[in-house]
């Protein structure tokens, strides 16, 4: 069950102050009914909501790709620090999205949003292994010891096993890590344990999504045929 207006809001139909008026003036119909009371509870999957004679779908399901600039949390609300919702144009927010997973503040690149809670989910269960792929500089040079370690499956200083990853060295003080799970600040802490501490990290691929053509702080949707591979890439069927 949920709120009547919550329902309108995510069916991205109009602002909340808007649909206060819209419900008041009669626009919506609860099984044949006008009803102006937003606070009533409906049963998506079996009441029919009306908007100006029009049946209301819920919400649709929305991916969205976010250059993430640094200094920007990603949770949905911060009691200190911007978080990455001020970055997501108004009638998204109403649409339900969150933050998929984790960047740190200081952290840029890739990050998905979406109001699909079973696909977030899955994107990053480490089940799926769904790869995140970054590029970090950091101090000293990533030789083949440090490969092999990441190969291997690298302990990190209070113990934790990581999966196998890889470390790609692309010269002095820079690298490729591709990831299939996110612990917390996993790349720096894996780079730490092998004494090579990050001091920039981008994420540049997730699954078969990149950041090509996305300017820092931009957004956009992803195309249908993205979301399908997104779901089959994320174990769904
Ligand atoms: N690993 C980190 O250490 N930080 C991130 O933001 C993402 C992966």
């Amino acid at each position: 069950m949920i709120r009547l207006d919550k329902f309108l809001g995510e069916a991205g139909l109009a602002s909340r102050r808007e649909l206060k008026a819209l419900l008041k003036a009669g626009a919506v119909t609860l099984n044949g009914r006008p009803v102006a009371d937003g606070a009533v509870k409906i049963d998506p999957e079996r009441d029919a909501v009306c908007f100006r004679g029009a049946p209301v779908e819920g919400p649709r399901r929305l991916v969205l790709l976010l250059h993430k600039p640094a200094g920007y949390v990603c949770s949905t609300e911060d009691p200190r620090d911007r978080t990455v919702m001020e970055l997501i144009p108004e009638r998204y927010r109403r649409q339900g999205v969150a933050p998929v997973g984790r960047l740190d503040k200081d952290t840029e690149g890739l990050l998905l949003l979406t109001n699909d809670g079973a696909l977030a989910h899955r994107l990053i269960s480490p089940k799926y292994r769904v790869e995140k792929c970054y590029y970090a500089r950091h101090a000293g040079t990533a030789g083949e010891a440090d490969a092999a370690a990441f190969a291997q499956g690298l302990v990190l200083r209070d113990g934790t096993r990581c999966r196998p990853a890889l470390l790609r060295p692309l010269g002095p003080g820079e690298s490729e890590i591709t990831v299939t799970e996110g612990k917390y600040h996993q790349v720096r802490r894996m780079m730490a344990a092998r004494g090579m501490p990050v001091d920039y990290l981008r994420r540049d691929r997730e699954g078969s999504l990149s950041l090509a053509g996305l300017e820092k702080g931009a957004l956009r949707e992803l195309r249908p045929e993205e979301i399908a591979a997104l779901r089959e890439e994320a174990g769904e069927k």
